[in-house]
């Protein structure tokens, strides 16, 4: 073997041994995603997120928007956070009760958390509908699901639907038991179920392994905040490794549980004002 190979070799296995580091095309889409799920608080005063064509809005059960990226072919569905009256009722029910809405058949022994199955089976038809109409309208573009808190357990439904999604669900908290959080993963082909959390953000651990939750996905953790670089970023050994979040967390001290660490995800979120990128509105 060539000096060369060898070299080139150990330099790929290396970082795997020692730390795992975010691939680029990973970093760049991750940044930009969070500007989307940040997006998603301003809703219908956001008129081209990103430079992108708003589709539609919902604005009542699970929140969000769809939109269409002409320059990178993607169509994004971005699900807002916790902002209204409703959503803090969504977020409070934790029970968990069995995975019955559209896109839970196949899914074995599964429970979920109560308020956001609700808040889901208000919209899921309606959202399905429309990126269906986007899809065949785009046929070669790419389905895109992100958001802030809740997007992951309404991707689920998506990633049943369709095939080849991909997930970037930020600081979300556990959406349902251990049964859920497999089926979640054999939804999304190989590592396309991403769980952005960062630093001591506690509402990734809200819902707790004790109360039977699991999380999901493979967890990206964020060291440095605001702007990290991808070396900021932890690519963790699966999605409830100590080494990251949850071993990281501080129990809330607010009602809410709501710290510093959980608005902030490469910008402020909630404050982006949806311009701020160059306009790709596509021709
Ligand atoms: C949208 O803008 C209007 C007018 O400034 C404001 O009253 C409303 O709260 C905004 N909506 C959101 C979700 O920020
Ligand atoms: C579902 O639960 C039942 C009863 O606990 C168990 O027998 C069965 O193996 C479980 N199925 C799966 C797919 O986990
Ligand atoms: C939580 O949701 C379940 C199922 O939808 C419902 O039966 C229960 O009453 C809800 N609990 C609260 C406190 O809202
Ligand atoms: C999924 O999409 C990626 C690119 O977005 C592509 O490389 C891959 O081949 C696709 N896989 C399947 C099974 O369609
Ligand atoms: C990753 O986690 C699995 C299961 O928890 C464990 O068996 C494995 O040793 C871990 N790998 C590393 C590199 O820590
Ligand atoms: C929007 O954001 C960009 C980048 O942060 C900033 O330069 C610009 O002043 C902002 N515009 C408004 C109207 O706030």
């Amino acid at each position: 073997m060539h000096l060369a190979t060898l070299i080139s070799l150990l330099v790929g296995i290396l970082p795997s041994l020692t730390k795992a580091v975010l691939d680029g095309v990973t970093y760049d889409e991750m940044r930009y995603l969070a500007h989307h799920a940040s997006d998603a608080y301003s809703m219908e005063n956001c008129t081209n997120p990103e430079g992108t064509v708003k589709l539609q809005v919902w604005t009542t059960g699970a929140k969000g928007y769809l939109t269409l990226d002409g320059q990178r072919k993607w169509i994004i569905m971005s699900f807002r956070g916790t902002y209204d009256a409703e959503d803090f009722q969504t977020d409070g029910n934790q029970t968990l009760v069995p995975y019955t809405v559209k896109g839970s058949e196949g899914c074995k022994n599964c429970t979920v958390h109560a308020g956001i199955q609700k808040a889901w089976a208000k919209n899921v038809d309606s959202v399905l509908t429309a990126i269906k109409n986007a899809k065949t309208a785009h046929p070669t573009y790419k389905i895109i699901v992100t958001g802030h808190s809740l997007g992951a357990f309404c991707g689920t439904t998506i990633a049943h639907e369709f095939t080849n999604v991909t997930a970037y669900g930020f600081a979300a908290f556990r959406a349902g038991n251990r049964a859920f959080a497999n089926y979640q993963e054999s939804l999304f082909l190989g590592t396309t179920f991403h769980r952005v959390t960062s630093l001591d953000d506690n509402v990734p651990q809200a819902t707790t392994i004790e109360q039977g939750y699991y999380h999901g996905g493979t967890e990206y953790w964020i060291q440095k905040e605001p702007d990290p670089k991808p070396e900021d970023i932890k690519v963790c050994n699966g999605s409830e490794d100590q080494t990251c979040n949850a071993g990281h967390w501080t129990k809330p001290t607010d009602s809410q549980g709501v710290n510093a660490a959980h608005i902030t995800y490469f910008i402020q979120v909630g404050t982006y004002n949806c311009t701020a990128d160059p306009a790709k509105v596509p021709t």
